[in-house]
């Protein structure tokens, strides 16, 4: 007959060994299971206590006991080792430098038009100018009527007007804000509008959508002298070199007198060039003294209060300030003509 105690030394190192042989929890749990488990083989050996005499009983039950913590001891070790092992592993798996470079990072750059935007609206902040905008869907009468173009006016032919369905618009021009501004507050006004237009009209120097700055200043006793120290002031600003500036008697509705401005060709100074098409000069704005009409439809009277408007494009500007003319280029956006801005 074989020693039940002997019996049991084996079972437990052989219980010990199946243990430190388990190289994953999973391994260990099915150990576990048929070591402890409700037939494990060391369950069996309690289950067999019942069969015994109370004395027997007594000795055994200890002895298998020991028998189980000691296994059960075994089990929660390895366990316990297991574990550290697979968060260990986990944590060099996971491992990030937070020092390496980042991959494939581009820098971006403003686009040409938006740089030359900003540093308009810089200039004309710099001497005392709000920054005003409106809605680039417009009523007729904000974008003609107000601005004493009235229905039929032959000016509305030059305009090429998108219209909606309900008789509403995409502005063609950025003075209908001119009107929405002295709707708002009362002179005096010192104010740009920076904006999309629009009209139908595409070529090498035409956009469907373009962008122009307005200027406004209405107070009393405003004269064109003002005028055109501000417009001669700022494009010498713009173009970063002295710039002469010449006014030419022109037409708009909307300002009487009215003038267009030219300045002295900034690619060859005023020698003649293709830019300029040999005549030295540059046509970049239209502007006048704001027409007594207009200041009536926003209830100014035009008795006490005069004022200066002027429109210019930004994209010619651009075109000028860059020395690129097609302005298509500018919308294409093609990153290898954006990236040179960069
Ligand atoms: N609105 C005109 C245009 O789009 C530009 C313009 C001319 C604006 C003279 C003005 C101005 O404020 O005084 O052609």
């Amino acid at each position: 007959m074989t020693d039940p105690a002997q019996d049991l030394t084996t079972l437990v190192d052989a219980a010990r060994a199946d243990i430190r042989a388990c190289a994953t929890i999973e391994q260990l749990e099915q150990v576990r299971v048929h070591l402890l488990g409700k037939k494990g083989v060391i369950t069996e050996q309690l289950k067999s206590l019942g069969a015994m005499d109370a004395e027997t009983r007594k000795s055994a039950g200890a002895r298998i006991n020991e028998a189980k913590s000691s296994v059960a001891a075994a089990l929660d070790a390895r366990r316990a080792q297991l574990d550290a092992e697979q968060l260990a592993a986990q944590l060099a798996g996971d491992t990030l430098d937070v020092t390496l470079p980042g991959r494939g990072q581009s820098i971006g750059g403003l686009h040409p038009i938006t740089r030359v935007r900003r540093r308009i609206e810089q200039i004309f902040r710099g001497a005392g100018f709000a920054i005003a905008d409106g809605p680039e869907i417009e009523d007729d009468w904000h974008n003609f009527e107000a601005l004493n173009i009235p229905a039929n006016h032959p000016a509305r032919a030059m305009h090429d007007t998108f219209y909606f369905p309900d008789g509403r618009l995409l502005r063609t021009h950025t003075s209908p804000v001119q009107i929405r501004v002295l709707q708002q507050q009362p002179p005096p006004v010192r104010v740009i509008v920076p904006g999309r237009v629009y009209r139908m009209d595409s070529d090498m120097t035409h956009t469907p959508m373009f962008h122009q700055v307005e200027g406004l200043v209405i107070d009393e006793g405003i004269t064109f002298a003002n005028l055109k120290a501000v417009l001669h002031g700022f494009m010498q600003e713009l173009f970063e070199k002295e710039v002469k500036m010449r006014l030419r008697p022109s037409y708009f509705p909307f300002t009487e007198p009215s003038a267009e401005v030219d300045i002295s060709c900034v690619a060859c100074g005023g020698s003649g060039c293709r830019v300029c098409k040999t005549t030295g000069w540059l046509e970049v704005a239209g502007c006048g003294v704001v027409h007594p009409n207009v200041l009536r439809a926003v209830n100014v009277d035009p008795e006490r209060y005069t004022g200066f408007a002027f429109g210019m494009g930004i994209d010619r500007l651009t075109m000028l300030r860059y020395n690129v003319g097609d302005i298509r280029m500018y919308f294409e956006n093609d990153l290898r003509f954006l990236r040179q801005f960069a």
